[in-house]
Formats: C-alpha cells, sequence, structure tokens
C-alpha cells in the first residue's frame, strides 16, 4: 500500500487546493502530445454539464401541441421549441465521440509497454489524472441525463414530427442539421440509462479486442490500480480528513465507480469474481460510510451497469452489499 499513498498523493492534492473539476498535474515532455489532446476535449466537458444541468426541455410545448393536432400555431411552437435542444442533445453527442478518442489515446498511452500499471501511474501522473477527470465528467453526466426525463421526450416528440412530415412528403429543415442517420444513433446513445459510460466501456472492450498483442491484463490492472487508489483514498483517515470539501470525495467516488464498470466491462470475468483484482467488498463497503447524496446513484451504477454483478461466481456477501 507505500506505492499506492504516493501514487495517490500526488494524483489528488490539487485538487484538493483549488476546489476545481479541471485542474491538471503537470505534464512531462513524454506526456505533452496526449496531453493536449484529451486537454483540449477535457475543457470543454464543463461547458457540456452546465448546459446539461440547465437543460429543461419543451415539455409543456409538446403537451400543448399534442393536446390540440389541429392548432397549426401550437404545433409550430413546440417545434421551435424542440429544434434548438435537439441541437444541444447532438452537441452532447458529439462530444461523447470526442470523449472516446480521448480515452483511447490515454488507454494507449497508459498501456503502453513495457512498464507495469503502477509504473505508468507514476510516470504519467498528469494522463491518469486525465483519465479520473473524464471518468468523474461521465459519471456526473449520466447522474444528470439519468434525473431528466426531457431528454428522451423531447427528442422522440422531434422525431415523430419528422417521420410525420416524410409522409407528407414534407421536407423540414430542421434535416439538414440532424439527419436520419444521425438522428438513429443519438437514439440509441440516448435509449442507454448511463450513455456516456457506455460509450467509455464499449470503447474499452473495443480497444482491448483490436489490440491482440497487448494482454488484456495490461489494461484492466491500469483500471484495478486506480480503483485501489481511489478505495485507498477515502478509507484512509490521514487522506480523508484532507478531503476539505465534499467536491474532492465525491471525485474520487465517482473516479472509483467509474474504473469498477469499465473494467467488470472488459474483464473476462468481471469486477465481482473472487479472482478480480478489485477488493469489491471494501469498495462498497466505503462508499457507503460517504456521507454524500450521491452515493445511492453511484450504488445504482454498480448495481445497474456492470455485466457480471448476477453472475453465479459473485459472493453472496457482495450481492447482499449492494442490495
Ligand atoms: C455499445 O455497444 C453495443 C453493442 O455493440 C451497442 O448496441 C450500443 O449501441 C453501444 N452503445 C453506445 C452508447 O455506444
Ligand atoms: C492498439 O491498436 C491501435 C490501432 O489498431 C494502434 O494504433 C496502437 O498502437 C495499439 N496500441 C497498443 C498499445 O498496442
Amino acid at each position: 500500500n507505500v506505492k499506492v499513498f504516493v501514487v495517490a498523493s500526488k494524483l489528488f492534492p490539487q485538487v484538493e487546493l483549488t476546489h476545481h473539476f479541471l485542474v491538471y498535474a503537470q505534464p512531462t515532455e513524454a506526456e505533452t502530445a496526449v496531453w493536449n489532446q484529451v486537454s483540449a476535449v477535457l475543457e470543454e466537458a464543463h461547458g457540456i454539464l452546465a448546459e446539461l444541468q440547465s437543460y429543461n426541455g419543451a415539455g409543456q410545448e409538446i403537451r400543448e401541441a399534442i393536446q390540440n393536432p389541429g392548432d397549426l400555431a401550437l404545433q409550430e411552437k413546440a417545434w421551435n421549441a424542440v429544434c434548438p435542444l435537439v441541437a444541444k442533445l447532438k452537441r452532447f453527442y458529439e462530444f461523447s465521440l470526442r470523449l472516446e478518442n480521448a480515452l483511447r489515446s490515454l488507454l494507449e498511452a497508459l498501456t503502453s509497454p513495457p512498464y507495469a500499471p503502477m509504473q505508468h501511474l507514476e510516470r504519467e501522473q498528469a494522463l491518469a489524472k486525465q483519465f479520473a477527470e473524464i471518468l468523474h465528467f461521465t459519471l456526473s453526466f449520466d447522474e444528470l441525463k439519468m434525473t431528466n426525463p426531457a431528454i428522451q421526450n423531447d427528442f422522440s416528440y422531434y422525431r415523430r414530427t419528422i417521420s410525420r412530415n416524410r409522409l407528407n412528403n414534407q421536407q423540414l429543415e430542421a434535416e439538414n442539421e440532424v439527419n436520419n442517420e444521425m438522428a438513429n444513433r443519438m437514439s440509441l446513445f440516448y435509449a442507454e440509462a448511463t450513455p456516456m459510460l457506455k460509450t467509455l466501456s464499449n470503447a474499452t472492450t473495443k480497444f482491448v479486442s483490436e489490440n491482440k498483442t497487448l494482454p488484456i491484463e495490461d489494461t484492466t490492472d491500469c483500471l484495478s490500480t486506480m480503483a485501489c487508489v481511489c478505495r485507498v483514498m477515502l478509507e484512509t483517515p490521514e487522506y480523508r480528513c484532507r478531503f476539505t470539501n465534499t467536491d474532492t470525495m465525491l471525485f474520487c467516488m465517482r473516479v472509483m465507480v467509474g474504473v469498477i464498470i469499465l473494467y467488470d466491462h472488459v474483464h473476462p470475468v468481471g469486477a465481482f469474481a473472487k479472482t478480480s483484482k478489485i477488493d469489491m467488498k471494501g469498495c462498497i463497503k466505503v462508499l457507503k460510510e460517504q456521507p454524500s447524496n450521491s452515493v445511492e446513484g453511484l450504488l445504482n451504477a454498480l448495481r445497474y451497469t456492470t455485466r457480471h454483478l448476477n453472475d453465479d461466481s459473485t459472493s453472496k456477501q457482495i450481492r447482499a452489499l449492494l442490495q
């Protein structure tokens, strides 16, 4: 655990000092190229979250339009309210693709031979930190999406309107912005309970399946090591007392849950098996001890977005802890 302490203290202190989401450990020269690429993506993350947070939807306009199908003015009003919202949803979706590329670059850098995962985390702290920030963003985004039913409501109204007009041979201008193919892809994205996390876990799975020469353990060990760093941070009093604000604690909790879920999707037997390199019992326990409103959402993420929780190989104890 001594090594974990060293890495943990280097990965997390800046966050405590500034209370800010986007603060980076300084990249070394070797890290710079990837760091710059990821940094450009992360810089947008804050704005995306703010936009999602203030996403109110067009529920009222849509309801009125549906209740008065003959009133053309109300149809137009709903349509005009929905279009800019769909443009927003498109931006979020497109951001998920950029995030996916960023994750790919980080995975490549953090697993490249000949170093072991812990060595990578020591050598490439700035990249490890960016990885943590991506996960933090992802869990935050999905938490907001999950509690906002307007998103799917707006989007399906948009699609229904488009297809109705297509039947009437009317071409809507908005189709140029979100064409049918894009709408299909967005539809699959927003149908996921946790779309960003799903994007990342798909991307991680793809990464390990494409890089056949790279042992899968190199990737999963990187994830389990990060889970360990976070767990130790949360359960060690001398670290916890340095969490001067709940943001840092939340950051640590989200990153831990994020890497567990990725691990569970990528590793053949998953995170809950006895052979798992993640101490799931420890992680769940420490999560439950945190005084935060977000704990339940994170436990739900473990319950409902992992793949292997319901496998026979999952111990009764872990099942009970998550019940
Ligand atoms: C993840 O991959 C599955 C299977 O290939 C696919 O059905 C799903 O739409 C993907 N989800 C996202 C958000 O990329
Ligand atoms: C993984 O595969 C991609 C493309 O298939 C390649 O560019 C990259 O170098 C590979 N990375 C590793 C670590 O093998």
